[in-house]
């Protein structure tokens, strides 16, 4: 049974954005009309269906710590739809005093008009896409919007909410470490920011660049660089005060996004939208993990939802594939996972894990595994060796 200090999340998916950039691989479709009442009619069925299943799994908690609006681009979701997602989501689960609620926004003219609007709903953290302060980059990367948007949404979400985090990409083939250091700066400089989401371009199989890099028309930095990038830019967060606790996450003391450290951390959360899904411990055999899926397209999902409540799949995970999750998502993290989550405590002892602890690449001490702060850049390649 989930006692009171147990967290539990929500996460609403909004899969519609103004254009498909390029390089994203994430499940966000070009916006096109939609019928508010079907969609708040569908989110409000499956957040009655995740009552039902957390009591027949009996999983009990006070109420919701967090929730995250994400996307696609959830600014673009209409008022009244993100409303009535908050008025029911509050009446079934209720909601902790001081809980965090965020909502990632686009520096669009349209966008910014509505942050006043969002926090008056309660929304009191926003996550902007700023992307690049370079209109070179914004243009590479296929964004609407140039730095004069970025600086005037940013200066004004800075004025409405007082917890303010942005997303930045770097490491784009050409650009150079010496550019992006300014860039940095001239964020951090100018911009009193709580937090920062930095991650290195991928090039992500079915997105445009993909098709580009396959015809040779794009290439991607080289690992030495990228190496360099990344610990240039941890150089100059930490020049700010900023802490880098997951390998793309900066922030200030006591600004780390909440929501993100309940995933990491493998604790609770429920996934309502299309695409989105929760993870759960279940209690009503033996503790274990399971984790409840949603169509993926917005409209077999609407379809499937907006008269009864219908999720794709819930699928149970054994110990062992619980544990690979607790690694995956807490090896991200710069002060690692208690092994105490972990059901078999002597996966640990596996010569793979001897290996790379030998190598100084994972540290194991004190209850926790985390991987060494110089070797997180190769996190993907860590986890490969560890659990394949
Ligand atoms: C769901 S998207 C953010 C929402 C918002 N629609 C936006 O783009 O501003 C989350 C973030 O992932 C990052 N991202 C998406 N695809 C990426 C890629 N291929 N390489 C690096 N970062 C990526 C972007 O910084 C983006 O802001
Ligand atoms: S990066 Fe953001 S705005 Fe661009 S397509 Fe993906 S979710 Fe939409």
């Amino acid at each position: 049974m989930i006692n009171k200090q147990n967290p539990m999340s929500l996460y609403v998916h909004w899969p519609y954005c103004e254009a498909k950039c390029p390089y994203c691989d994430f499940n966000s479709h070009v916006i096109e009309k939609v019928d508010e009442d079907d969609w708040i009619k569908a989110y409000s069925n499956q957040l009655y269906e995740y009552k039902s299943i957390l009591d027949k799994f009996n999983i009990k908690f006070d109420s919701l710590n967090t929730i995250f609006f994400g996307g696609g681009t959830p600014s673009l979701m209409p008022i009244k739809i993100l409303e009535n997602i908050l008025n029911i989501s509050s009446k079934i689960f209720k909601f902790e005093d001081n809980i965090e609620i965020t909502l990632e926004a686009n520096p669009s003219s349209y966008e910014r008009k509505k942050f006043k609007e969002i926090k008056k709903l309660g929304i009191n953290r926003l996550s902007i896409g700023v992307q690049s302060l370079n209109d070179a980059n914004l243009q590479f990367l296929g964004r609407k919007h140039n730095y004069k948007d970025a600086e005037t949404a940013i200066e004004l979400a800075r004025n409405t909410f007082d917890n303010v985090s942005i997303d930045l990409i770097y490491a784009i083939y050409g650009q150079k470490i010496k550019d992006w250091d300014k860039e940095l700066r001239l964020i951090l400089n100018k911009f009193d920011l709580n937090h920062l989401s930095l991650y290195q371009l991928t090039i992500e199989e079915g997105t445009k660049f993909f098709k580009d890099y396959k015809k040779g028309l794009l290439e991607k930095v080289n690992n030495d660089l990228a190496a360099d990038f990344f610990k240039n830019t941890e150089m100059i967060l930490n020049e700010y005060n900023f802490n880098r606790y997951e390998i793309s996450n900066f922030s200030k003391n006591k600004y780390e996004s909440i929501h993100n450290l309940n995933y990491w951390n493998s604790e609770n959360w429920i996934g309502i939208g299309p695409g989105a899904y929760g993870r759960l411990w279940c209690h009503n055999q033996e503790s274990r993990r399971c984790e409840i899926q949603n169509y993926k397209n917005p409209k077999t999902w609407l379809a499937k939802n907006y008269r009864k409540p219908e999720f794709e799949n819930i699928n149970f995970f054994n110990n062992h594939e619980t544990d690979i999750d607790t690694l995956i998502m807490g090896l991200r993290l710069s002060k690692g996972i208690e092994i105490s989550k972990l059901f078999n405590k002597s996966i640990i002892k596996e010569n793979r894990f001897l290996e790379l602890e030998e190598e100084n690449l994972i540290i194991i001490k004190d209850n926790r595994i985390k991987i060494h702060d110089d070797h997180i850049i190769k996190l993907n390649s860590i986890l490969n060796y560890l659990i394949n």
